[in-house]
């Protein structure tokens, strides 16, 4: 029965939510395994064995907001704050545009120092040098307005995960001032301007149920954006959340395939926070329908730094090589990394 509503899944792309709940519930690794060999399908007749990079430059680790989950919340005074410069993003860029990153995702926290005003002018400057690139952005939440001057600087894309659709999860995560109605609110202004959205959700956070999450599927379905960034929750020490335990490899990738199924043109990138809990967490992100990667290329000293969750990744690698490293990764599972901007093949209104 349950592999019967992976069938449906794969023909008809959509699911009621007592269907996504009781496959969330239901899985086993011979249920993974049948839907592993449809969503692979999926993505090789949408991207081939093609793996899109993404250039990230984390360029603010000042936040204004004290998410509970996250390594660099305000409240938290072990993090040493940092900033990069104009110059030293566009120097980030330089070295990526080098080795073959066509789009780039400027992302950092919410940081009152880069005003929109600035912001849109380290934009522009990028827009006018790099005109055969794309821009991203993953800078929060703001308002439309807002949005609208950064994408009129020549912004295309911008990432801003929903976390967690349901309303009371949402406020057990974050602190009152920020809701769930707001940061949805944010995503259709970004949609509305004419961005390429992503958005997405941790895996496993605290309090997190199955019908939570079959309610992250369906907004996904409602907001049918260009991307979708899971990666499990992984407690960082120095927070709240400091005790609770992390998000699955196993869960995350289950939903990675259950996504690509149900929207079988979208940008899914095998996240960092994948890499993080298991070794080739990546890889099996890509065997499991995933199709980006977002490599590093802050500079080095600055990665010890932005560091949301424990343990992150290639904190002290340097971006030629964590290029590099890739490349053979995907060669290794038959997959090739690709210089593209790497634009979304989910159009469908
Ligand atoms: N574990 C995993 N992911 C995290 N993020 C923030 N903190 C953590 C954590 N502890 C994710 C959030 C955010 C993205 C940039 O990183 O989903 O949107």
């Amino acid at each position: 029965c349950l592999y019967t509503f992976i069938d449906k899944l794969e023909a008809e792309h959509t699911l009621y939510a007592s269907e996504w709940q009781q496959l969330l519930d239901g899985y086993t690794p011979r249920l993974a395994a049948y839907l592993f060999e449809k969503s692979r399908r999926a993505r090789i007749q949408f991207y081939g064995h093609d793996v899109y990079i993404r250039g990230l430059i984390e360029f603010t680790n000042y936040c204004r907001n004290n998410c509970y989950y996250c390594g660099i919340r305000s409240g938290n005074t072990h993090v040493h704050r940092y900033r990069l410069t104009k110059e030293e993003i566009l120097s980030c860029c330089e070295t990526g545009y080098e080795l073959g990153f066509r789009t780039f995702v400027l992302q950092g926290g919410e940081d009152p120092y880069y005003t929109t005003a600035r912001l849109s002018d380290v934009v522009h400057t990028i827009r006018t040098t790099y005109p055969d690139c794309a821009i991203t952005l993953s800078t929060g939440e703001a308002t439309k307005e807002e949005y609208q001057q950064l994408f009129d600087a020549g912004a295309n894309r911008f990432l801003l995960r929903h976390e967690t659709y349901n309303t009371e999860h949402y406020q057990k995560l974050h602190p009152a001032q920020l809701s769930a109605a707001h940061r949805q609110q944010c995503l259709w202004d970004l949609k509305e301007i004419g961005y390429q959205v992503g958005t997405g959700f941790m895996v496993g956070s605290p309090w997190q149920t199955s019908e939570h999450l079959a309610e992250d599927l369906l907004f996904l379905k409602e907001l049918n954006p260009q991307m979708v960034g899971i990666g499990p929750f992984i407690p960082h020490h120095d927070t709240p959340f400091a005790g609770q335990k992390a998000g699955t490899l196993e869960l995350t990738l289950f939903l990675l395939g259950l996504i690509r199924l149900m929207l079988p043109g979208v940008l899914l990138p095998a996240t960092t926070a994948l890499g993080t809990i298991a070794e080739n967490g990546r890889e099996l992100g890509i065997l499991s329908g995933a199709n980006v990667v977002m490599p590093n290329l802050s500079p080095k000293r600055v990665r010890g730094d932005y560091l949301l969750y424990d343990n992150k990744i290639s904190t002290d690698a340097e971006a030629a090589e964590c290029r590099r490293e890739l490349e053979q990764h995907m060669q290794s599972i038959g997959y090739q990394v690709v210089t593209a901007r790497g634009d979304s093949l989910n159009i469908t209104p």
